[in-house]
């Protein structure tokens, strides 16, 4: 495994963090999620993400359970706060950042976590009544850093302009060869500011592995079959755009790599994504997918997945 450092904080994150949306504590039975989370230590992640909306707060209960055996200090672990929880709580409230910290560190069974994230802009609460109350929780020492998750370029100039407040460190956009909205405005605003990414569906959702085919329909066990998981899967009917990511497997035979090891050597090919978070639904894809680190992509190679990709390739701004 290969580390990178967090934006201007002192964390050395894994080049690959294993991520918890849809999967633990929801959509992939607690055994199978458990044997995920014991691959990825065993394979050297040293990287957890989740968010206290996830499942409710069940992927929280679920990692404070597994981790729990766990030295502190031997993990990074990142959550979020902003989306409606079940009871109604939502938003970056100073009330809301308050209390959310707390519920997470109780289903995390931990006294801080590494990462606290703003899940999205919260367009309803004053900047600077957010950025406070984050303050207030690193100072209490519940929170060691913090980031935010497709805040629009502007928003970020703004928060680290604020006066006497802590600085943002981590940036987590959705980032992939078919996503590369990020390169616009928010990488640059990030670099300018000691800040990383740490990228969401870096496989865009399983798409990139090639495992959808043209013409057939979703094989039976994936995301795009799961009544609980595949909701967000409308790109797996993209016929299109399934035949372009087949056409990329030539590219990936010839490196001697998978395409989800492509997939994951492309977003770390950029110097400001500190680690590609992925979600796993079983403990081979860790492995197979940590098998992007290292992997190096010439101009040339990076060409031909340009041309491939064509018109399938996506620049939308952050969803805040
Ligand atoms: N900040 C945000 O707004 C936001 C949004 C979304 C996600 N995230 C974070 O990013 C993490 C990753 O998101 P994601 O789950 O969409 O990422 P992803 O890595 O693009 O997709 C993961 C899914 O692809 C399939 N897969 C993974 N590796 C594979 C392999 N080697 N071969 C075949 N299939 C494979 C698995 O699904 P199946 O086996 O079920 O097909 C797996 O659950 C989340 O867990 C979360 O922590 C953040």
């Amino acid at each position: 495994m290969r580390f990178r450092q967090l934006g201007s904080s002192d964390l050395q994150v894994s080049e690959v963090c294993l991520g918890s949306w849809l999967t633990y504590g929801g959509g992939v039975a607690d055994d199978r999620a458990e044997a995920c989370v014991a691959k990825a230590f065993e394979v050297g992640i040293n990287f957890i993400d989740t968010a206290n909306v996830y499942s409710g707060g069940r992927a929280e209960e679920f990692l404070g359970e597994v981790l729990a055996d766990r030295p502190r200090d031997s993990y990074v672990l990142a959550t979020k706060l902003y989306f409606g929880m079940p009871n109604g709580d939502r938003g970056l409230s100073r009330e809301q950042v308050h209390k959310q910290i707390d519920d997470s560190l109780r289903r995390l069974r931990t006294d801080y976590v590494d990462l606290y994230q703003c899940h999205r802009y919260d367009w309803d609460t004053p900047l600077e009544e957010t950025m406070e109350a984050l303050t207030e929780v690193v100072r209490a020492g519940k929170a060691r850093w913090l980031g935010f998750s497709e805040w629009p370029a502007e928003k970020i100039e703004e928060a680290v302009n604020l006066p006497g407040v802590e600085k943002f460190v981590s940036s987590q956009p959705q980032y992939s060869m078919l996503w590369r909205g990020p390169e616009r405005d928010v990488i640059p605003a990030s670099k300018a500011n000691g800040i990383s990414q740490i990228v969401w569906s870096p496989l865009a959702q399983g798409i990139l592995t090639g495992k959808y085919k043209p013409g057939e329909p979703p094989p039976e066990g994936t995301r795009a079959t799961s009544e609980s998981m595949g909701h967000f899967m409308d790109a797996a009917r993209d016929e299109v755009l399934l035949e372009r990511v087949q056409q990329l497997r030539p590219i990936a035979d010839e490196l001697g790599i998978t395409l989800a090891q492509l997939a994951i050597a492309w977003v770390l090919r950029e110097p400001n994504v500190a680690s590609a978070i992925i979600g796993a639904s079983r403990p081979e894809q860790v492995e197979d997918n940590v098998g992007g680190v290292g992997v190096h992509l010439d101009e040339a190679t990076l060409g031909r997945i340009d041309e491939i990709l064509g018109d399938k390739v996506r620049w939308e701004g952050p969803a805040s």
